[in-house]
């Protein structure tokens, strides 16, 4: 090796070898970050992780024979992330090294969210020629939004817009583009007297949360069904009085045309006057500061610009809220994060 070495510094020099191998690095950085990224997708939303967090470790006879997975494939994939450390291959067992536990925690909702917007990334051309369009030929995969979302937000939002809810006493929550009803699930674990309803327009979204209710629904406590939430038709009949509407990170989607967002603000209060709103949402951060700390936000805004998705600065929804008669009781706005939550009540 020591050989080899030498006989490529006197080719080149030492200073251009020494250069090209620092460019070389500087480059496999994004390059793995591809590779591994998505070699991670495929045993992350397969329910390999899982099962390699329950069980320590997995058999690859027997996850090819459960999934019916080509072994040249599967053998490629899990030498590589045994490679990069994220994996340890020992004969036909594999498990999570350190650094591939460290994944499978906090981060692994922003992979989650990331696969989420794949379809993105795969038709980045075509969207840029305007072959394609997003929400016409491109689509986000739903339920992964939910479930990487809810993971994520499980990790500050959610504790702060819980706390909201049950600071002031409310029992009924209709959750408003509810995902993976991660939001109500907690609050319905932290209180037994809580009763919650989520809705959510997407088919995809609702079919999912259907199974995760036939395994646990709190004794009929929580509860979910496909509803545009500018229309709330089939709202089904056995629904509390709501004294509390939660939504988070649903109505940025609709910013471009805040004027809905006034309109439904109207509309809630109008039907449920005793409600309280706790909303959270992505609020917009200072440049420069994002700058000089490029944290994933920067690949956040991302995504929502790819998906024609606004996001709007804290001023903004002040003043949204502002003109729908809200007044706000509490407010948390987080500029490091980029997330804010307000807790709402009529003017
Ligand atoms: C970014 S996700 C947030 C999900 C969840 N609230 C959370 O905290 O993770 C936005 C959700 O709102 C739903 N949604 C968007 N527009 C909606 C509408 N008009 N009515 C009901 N749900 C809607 C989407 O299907 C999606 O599941």
């Amino acid at each position: 090796m020591l050989k080899q070495m030498i006989k490529i510094i006197r080719l080149l020099g030492l200073r251009r070898a020494a250069a090209m191998k620092k460019h070389h690095e500087e480059g496999l950085k994004y390059i793995r970050g591809y590779a591994a990224t998505t070699c991670w997708w495929i045993l992350d939303v397969n329910g390999v992780i899982d099962r390699l967090e329950q069980a320590g470790s997995i058999s690859i006879k027997e996850l090819i024979k459960n999934k019916g997975w080509r072994p040249d494939i599967l053998d490629a994939v899990l030498e590589y992330l045994d490679g990069i450390g994220l994996i340890s291959l020992d004969g036909d067992v594999f498990s999570l090294t350190d650094s591939g536990r460290v994944l499978a925690a906090e981060p692994r909702g922003l992979f989650e969210l990331t696969y989420a917007y794949e379809p993105c990334f795969a038709n980045l051309e075509a969207l840029l020629t305007g072959e394609k369009v997003f929400g016409r030929d491109i689509r986000r995969r739903i339920t992964w939004v939910g479930v990487g979302s809810g993971r994520l937000c499980e990790q500050l939002p959610y504790p702060i817009m819980r706390r909201m809810v049950l600071d002031h006493g409310r029992r009924g929550v209709l959750d408003l583009g509810c995902g993976d009803m991660a939001l109500p699930i907690g609050l319905c674990r932290m209180n037994d007297n809580i009763r919650c309803h989520g809705i959510d327009f997407d088919p995809d979204m609702i079919a999912f949360n259907h199974q995760q209710l036939a395994k646990q629904d709190f004794n009929g406590r929580l509860s979910c069904s496909q509803a545009d939430m500018f229309t709330l038709e089939n709202l089904p009949d056995n629904l509390p009085d709501f004294d509390c509407i939660t939504a988070c990170d649903t109505f940025h989607e609709y910013l471009q045309e805040s004027e809905r967002i006034v309109a439904l603000l109207k509309t809630l209060q109008r039907r449920w006057p005793n409600a309280m709103f706790v909303i959270g949402e992505f609020c917009l951060q200072n440049p420069v500061w994002l700058r000089r700390h490029p944290t994933a936000s920067l690949e956040h805004h991302l995504f929502h610009q790819l998906s024609r998705q606004q996001i709007g600065s804290a001023q903004q929804w002040r003043d949204i809220f502002r003109q729908a008669d809200l007044k706000i009781a509490e407010e948390n706005v987080f500029d490091m994060i980029g997330h804010g939550y307000f807790a709402l009540k009529s003017a």
